[in-house]
């Protein structure tokens, strides 16, 4: 493959995979990978710890106030090939995936200047190229000139299965009912929100992995990688 380094954005709704493509990608590629969301988790995690959120909803200008005392950060434990998400140097990566986290992310996420914050950390991760992000906004807001984005998406009953399934992997007590409600209310909330709403890049390509294989969507990625990266140096 092409030594030229590039941005490969992808974008899509909650619990489609993007992820499991993003890790895939970024170590076939030897690229770093970036998971924009924890960075919105991690924020939503002091929100909760901090009294910050009440009955659902944010304390915004509290939030805010409090961006300066959050120090986030990601490392790669080679052993488990797992990025760890940090938070004031402790280690949160199971705690952010909770329910609790990812029923209030939404409305935290979409506060303008939480945004304009990660949005900021998030371009810098990205100077060197060389990275694959996902996320929301990656193709639209934060790398409107990514070489690659990609779009995904998958049947909401699928991706609640999917979801359910880690869930439960991880412990959790919780049935099909409140994951589909969940992510139901994020699609909306990601996709209605003022602050860059989640939507598909003019120039994004859609990845439909309802049906498909961790395997070949890699395959699918990497063909469009190729396919850019030829393109380049042509
Ligand atoms: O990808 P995820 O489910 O871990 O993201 C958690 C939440 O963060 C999601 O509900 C929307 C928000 N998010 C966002 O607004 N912008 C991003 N770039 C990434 C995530």
């Amino acid at each position: 493959m092409a030594n030229k380094k590039i941005v490969i954005a992808i974008d899509g709704f909650s619990s489609c995979g993007k992820s499991t493509v993003a890790k895939s990608l970024a170590r076939r590629l030897g690229y770093a990978y970036i998971d924009s969301g924890a960075m919105y988790r991690a924020v939503t995690l002091f929100a909760l710890r901090n009294n910050l959120i009440h009955n659902g909803k944010p304390d915004k200008e509290g939030i805010i106030r409090a961006l300066g005392r959050m120090q986030i950060s990601f490392s790669f434990d080679p052993e488990t090939e797992k990025n760890i998400t940090f938070l004031n140097g402790e280690n949160i990566e199971n705690e952010i995936r909770r329910l609790e986290v990812s029923e209030n992310v939404s409305p935290v996420s979409a506060i303008a200047d939480v945004r304009r914050a990660m949005v900021d950390f998030q371009r810098e991760m990205g100077r060197s190229k060389g990275i694959v992000m996902d996320g929301r906004d990656i193709g639209t807001v934060v790398f409107p000139d990514a070489e690659l984005k990609i779009f995904m998406t998958a049947d909401p009953e699928i991706r609640a299965q999917r979801r359910y399934l880690e869930l439960v992997a991880k412990g959790e007590s919780i049935s099909m009912e409140e994951i589909r409600k969940n992510i139901g209310q994020r699609d909306f909330i990601d996709q209605n929100r003022k602050e860059s709403p989640l939507r598909k890049a003019d120039d994004a390509l859609v990845l439909d992995n309802s049906y498909l294989t961790p395997d070949q969507q890699l395959q699918w990625a990497i063909d469009r990688v190729k396919e850019i990266t030829e393109n380049h140096e042509s």
